[in-house]
């Protein structure tokens, strides 16, 4: 298994551009099952989990082809690639065990195929390292929708004989993914649905505005609630994927954690107010610039406390990273985690960087301290993964980062990233 190598302790000095979002691609290619024209999706990266969509998407019957990004295309200063997705048929609606443990977001087949086929067979994805993370949301919502759902064998069986019809439904919790299930569910269903208490992350506009691109009607983007006119068809379209606010506020932490300056290009401020405003209380300084944002930070960056909540709160895709960060900063911090109840487990494996935290519940009391030193660690999730990188780039002497697949699922050519800013930073194949 490949491992990351750091040798600490180097200001970050230079630029990083910014790819576009896992996590808006994601639902996005999904969207490819509710029609037989071409989905063109511009700015995707290029991530094991993208892979593993496309291999999902393929065997439903997806025709994938994929192309090198001309300069100039995409968001300005965007790089990556375009991808054309043409479900003409769907040869199958069953989503396996093997392809749906790999990434959980395999379910956000099961709204779009039950729209079109009236029919999804979907593995339920079990539980991961940071939570239960039940689908259960999922489920009731499209049940509104008229679906008869059954869960047997470990697989969700889903069907709709008469196709979805439009409800009103409110979710007792923001979900993410249960909005985009059920966004692609009702763009294909008879009538008007009603969405209430549904996530306002900025990959929920990115799903909407390109389902809208599709020919759906679906209004309130960007709002708790959204409402979508049920159409008989939709059409192609093209689409670019948003830049990944998790990937620019982990490099903006990056900067600020070894005390350097780095221009992120291809990203947008608005896209992580709330951290930004976080990383200002705690005295870094960030400028937005039109089409990139500069990142510095000197010593004496003091603790402030979060608390992950929905959007526009502060994600939880950036609490690790956040820690690592407060453990450099002078005086104590509180960080609240309110959206997984197991989401802490890169705690035991900051504290071998020499860092102070104690977790009381849902919560952890960090005293920061000046110096981390680099020890040898091993990442558990996507986003623990970066949070051993950020205090190993601050640390002193040699880090190991063991087990870094996560990694490669949600960060692309991430140590040629940091490489180019100065980090000492080497990928141990087969470490
Ligand atoms: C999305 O996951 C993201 N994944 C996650 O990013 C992110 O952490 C999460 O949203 C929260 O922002 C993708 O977009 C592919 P949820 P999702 O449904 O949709 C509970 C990363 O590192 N819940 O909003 O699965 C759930 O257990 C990943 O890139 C139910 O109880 O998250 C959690 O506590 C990790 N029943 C909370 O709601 C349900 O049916 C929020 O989950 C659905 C969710």
């Amino acid at each position: 298994m490949d491992a990351i190598k750091i040798v600490g302790g180097v200001p970050l000095k230079g630029e990083i551009t910014i790819g576009g979002a896992k996590n808006a691609a994601l639902p996005l290619m999904a969207a490819t099952l509710l029609t037989d024209k071409p989905l063109t999706l511009i700015n995707m990266p290029e991530l094991v989990d993208i892979s593993t969509m496309s291999n999902l998407l393929r065997q439903h019957g997806a025709r994938i082809d994929q192309s090198a990004l001309a300069p100039g295309q995409g968001e300005a200063g965007a790089t990556g690639r375009s991808m054309t997705l043409t479900s003409e048929r769907i040869t199958s609606v069953v989503a396996p065990y093997d392809l749906v443990r790999r990434m959980r977001a395999s379910v956000l087949v099961l709204g779009p195929l039950l729209a079109r086929m009236h029919e999804a067979k979907v593995s339920l994805p079990g539980g991961c390292a940071i939570g239960t993370r039940p689908v259960d949301l999922h489920l009731k919502a499209l049940e509104a929708l008229g679906a008869k759902i059954d869960v047997k064998g470990g697989y969700i069986h889903a069907t709709a004989p008469g196709g979805l019809k439009g409800a009103k439904v409110v979710f007792p919790k923001v979900t993410v993914g249960g909005t985009e299930n059920l966004l692609m569910a009702a763009a294909l269903a008879a009538g008007e649905t009603i969405l209430e208490n549904a996530a306002r992350e900025p990959e929920i506009g990115n799903l909407a505005e390109c389902l809208n691109a599709m020919g759906a009607q679906i209004t309130g983007i960007g709002s708790g609630t959204l409402r979508i006119t049920g159409v008989k068809e939709l059409h192609g379209a093209r689409v670019a994927v948003i830049p990944d606010r998790i990937e620019t506020g982990t490099y903006a932490i990056a900067a600020a954690i070894t005390r350097g300056k780095v221009v992120l290009k291809g990203t947008r401020f608005e896209l992580l107010d709330s951290v930004f405003s976080a990383m200002r209380q705690a005295g870094v300084s960030i400028e937005p610039g039109p089409d990139s944002l500069t990142v510095s930070a000197d010593n004496g960056l003091k603790g402030v406390d979060v608390m992950t909540e929905p959007y526009p709160g502060f994600p939880t895709d950036m609490q690790a990273q956040w820690m690592a960060l407060m453990a450099t900063a002078d005086g104590a911090s509180m960080i609240t985690e309110t959206i997984f109840e197991n989401r802490f487990m890169h705690v035991p494996e900051l504290t071998r960087f020499g860092a102070d935290v104690n977790v009381h519940g849902a919560s952890a009391i960090i005293r920061g301290r000046r110096n981390l030193s680099g020890a040898p660690v091993m990442a558990t999730d996507l986003r623990a993964s970066s949070s051993l990188i950020l205090a190993g780039l601050a640390a002193e002497g040699e880090t190991l980062v063991n087990r870094i697949y996560h990694l490669d699922r949600g960060y692309e050519r991430l140590e040629e990233k940091l490489g180019a800013c100065g980090a000492r930073i080497e990928r141990i194949v087969g470490g």
